[in-house]
């Protein structure tokens, strides 16, 4: 069924931070019109009655229209043990994480935490995730049928950990290459379902498994490949323990094959010159992690320098390390953690990293995180005044970037007043 949304509709028509003027990069419509799950026109709603008669007109009176968040970075199995209190990386792995994390060699529980996970994160707006799962296969089986049943564009992959981590929690090189090869067979590329080769973090993979991931990469280079790096300077110390020979964070993955063009590595705070200059080169994603880098205490990312560097860039919850499962939160995070490094990130730049930024770190910028014709139709639609604090505010401004700020700074899920998923309405 052919529909037409009308509201502001929001599109990219380059990067806001590339320009002089951020807003240079976005176009506003009157109206969206969808077709077989697609976006096939922007314009006039008039035009676009005109070019499908049949299609259902859906008014969304003065609100934004987006393309749907994409968050580039999750732990679906922390759903359970977010904002959980007082500790830092290393202890609130130990502490909460990895005990939660046992819980889903129970193929019952991953299921459950998989539909709630969902649930949770499309009444906030995001339609396609990019989620570690646990050492069980089970745990991704659970995300990628939860996800194929909705019809969602999801990104996932077996965490893989062969050392410092407990008894039930570790596979070995061999078993993580087998277990995520058959994953691979299994999933990659099945409907809308990308697999992410996972180790977790260089402290938690011996050399030899690192090796096989590298090994499997290679062997399955369309799939994507996501881990952390220099999240916390205890963590970077630690790793540098581990491997001597390393030359920095990053070489633990380099020189194992696990940096390339669709690596995608979470945090990435405390890099050192090498290390970017060797992302930069190779075309591998960042994600910035806004809530969780100051959850956990990791520190502050460099937004302004590593884009100014012609970094590729992605925005990211990290629930359950982050504390929420909001990317509303999440940009008014990253907007707080931009002023503390002297940089204020325009409104357009802060909905451009949570949507086609992020899809561009997860090489999906040809199917979502844009409204733009041919695009998959995931969208978000946002009440401008969702609460009385919000609404006071958004009355008083002058232009549509004035009006979105405030819901980005203390918007919530009901700011969110509609999503939709390949065209179809799913806010519960
Ligand atoms: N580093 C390794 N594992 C994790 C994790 O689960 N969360 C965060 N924030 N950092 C990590
Ligand atoms: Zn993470």
């Amino acid at each position: 069924m052919a529909k037409i949304l009308t509201g502001q509709v929001l599109s990219f028509t380059g990067t806001p931070f590339a320009g002089e003027t951020p807003t240079d990069a976005v176009t506003l419509s009157d109206a969206v019109l969808i077709q077989d799950g697609k976006i096939a026109a922007l314009g006039a709603v008039q035009t676009l009655m005109a070019q499908s008669p049949e299609a259902t007109v859906i008014d969304h009176g003065d609100m934004v229209i987006s393309a749907g968040f994409v968050d580039a970075h999750v732990h679906y199995p922390q759903t359970a043990i977010v904002a959980s209190w007082g500790k830092r990386l290393i202890d609130w792995l130990n502490t909460y994480t990895f005990p939660e994390e046992m819980r889903f060699c129970d193929p019952a529980y991953a299921r459950e935490i998989a539909e709630r996970y969902l649930d949770l994160s499309v009444s906030n707006g995001t339609t396609t995730a990019c989620s570690f799962c646990t050492i069980h296969p089970e745990s991704v089986e659970a995300l990628f049928t939860a996800a194929r049943a909705r019809g969602q564009r999801l990104v996932a992959g077996k965490t893989c950990m062969d050392r410092n981590a407990p008894d039930g929690l570790r596979d070995t090189a061999q078993i993580a290459y087998d277990q995520s090869a058959a994953l691979i067979g299994q999933w990659h590329g099945a409907d809308r379902l990308t697999y992410a080769i996972t180790p977790r973090f260089s402290p938690t993979s011996t050399p030899e498994q690192l090796e096989a991931m590298g090994a499997l990469w290679k062997e399955h280079p369309t799939c994507l490949m996501q881990t952390h790096l220099s999240e916390q300077t205890d963590e970077i110390e630690w790793v540098k323990s581990l491997f001597p020979q390393a030359r920095d964070y990053l070489d633990t993955y380099e020189e194992f094959g696990l940096l390339g063009a669709r690596g995608v590595y979470g945090h990435a705070i405390h890099l050192e010159e090498r290390e970017r200059h060797r992302l930069r080169e190779y075309g591998a994603a960042l994600v910035h992690c806004p809530t969780s880098n100051t959850f956990i205490g990791s520190g502050l990312f460099d937004m302004a320098g590593l884009m100014a560097e012609g970094q590729r860039i992605g925005l990211a919850t990290d629930t359950g390390g982050g504390s929420s499962f909001s990317m509303l939160r999440t940009m008014a995070a990253a907007y707080e953690i931009g002023q503390l490094k002297g940089h204020a990130l325009h409104p357009a730049q802060l909905l451009w990293l949570a949507t086609q930024g992020s899809a561009a770190a997860l090489r999906l910028e040809d199917k979502v995180g844009n409204i733009t014709p041919g695009l998959e139709a995931d969208l978000v639609v946002l009440d401008l005044h969702s609460t009385p604090a919000i609404a006071q505010r958004t009355q008083r401004a002058d232009d549509i970037w004035e009006s979105v700020f405030p819901t980005l700074m203390m918007g919530d899920d009901r700011a969110i007043a509609q999503v939709y998923i390949a065209g179809e309405a799913v806010h519960p």
